[in-house]
């Protein structure tokens, strides 16, 4: 473990089991769709790269990178796109995927954009749910975990731009956001 981390809260194959039991319910739930996958840069990397390894279907893969403004640990609200689609979403089923919902400011902003560019569906795939400090109402189609309102770290969660590369989600030390 690393020396910043305090406790493990979901371990590599926790998270893999949960990538595997997600990606079989979209592969049939999405069979007879056209399903355009947006990767919400940077954290869903992970979490997308594991899960579309799961899904049995010819997957459409796109990113965009968004910030919502606001300190390291609590997001305020405006939203802005930073790194926008390559394609356009026009009549197409979207499965955003994200790391974590938190307020969820980012995915009701999100949600609304695409389905007002035209896309035929918009669904949400979250690997966490910090469903307490929801804000904003979402509609989470698939979501892997819901945990309590502590921040986390690794598998794409940050702290100042920091653990992402831990191979499992776990919690920082107090000392580390003290210094
Ligand atoms: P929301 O708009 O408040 O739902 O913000 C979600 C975003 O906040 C995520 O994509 C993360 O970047 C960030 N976030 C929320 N909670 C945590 C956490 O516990 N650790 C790391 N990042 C977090
Ligand atoms: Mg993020």
């Amino acid at each position: 473990m690393h020396k910043d981390i305090e406790k493990i809260l979901l371990t590599e194959e926790e998270i893999k089991g949960k990538a595997k039991e997600m990606g079989e319910k979209i592969t049939k739930d999405y069979s007879s769709k056209d399903l355009y996958i947006i990767c919400i840069l940077k954290g869903g990397v992970f979490f997308t790269a594991d899960l579309v390894r799961y899904i049995n279907l010819p997957v459409n893969l796109d990113f965009m990178d968004v910030t919502s403004y606001g300190d390291q640990t609590i997001s305020t609200g405006e939203v802005k796109i930073v790194k926008d689609l390559d394609s356009s979403v026009v009549g197409k089923d979207v499965l955003i995927v994200e790391d974590i919902i938190d307020t969820g400011m980012t995915l009701s902003y999100l949600t609304k954009n695409l389905k007002q560019r035209g896309a035929r569906s918009v669904e949400i795939a979250t690997l966490l749910d910090k469903f307490e400090r929801r804000k904003n109402h979402v509609d989470v189609k698939y979501s892997g975990f819901e945990i309590p309102n502590v921040f986390v770290v690794g598998y794409g969660l940050d702290y100042a731009e920091k653990y992402r590369n831990l191979p499992y989600i776990g919690y920082l030390k107090p000392e580390v956001y003290q210094k």
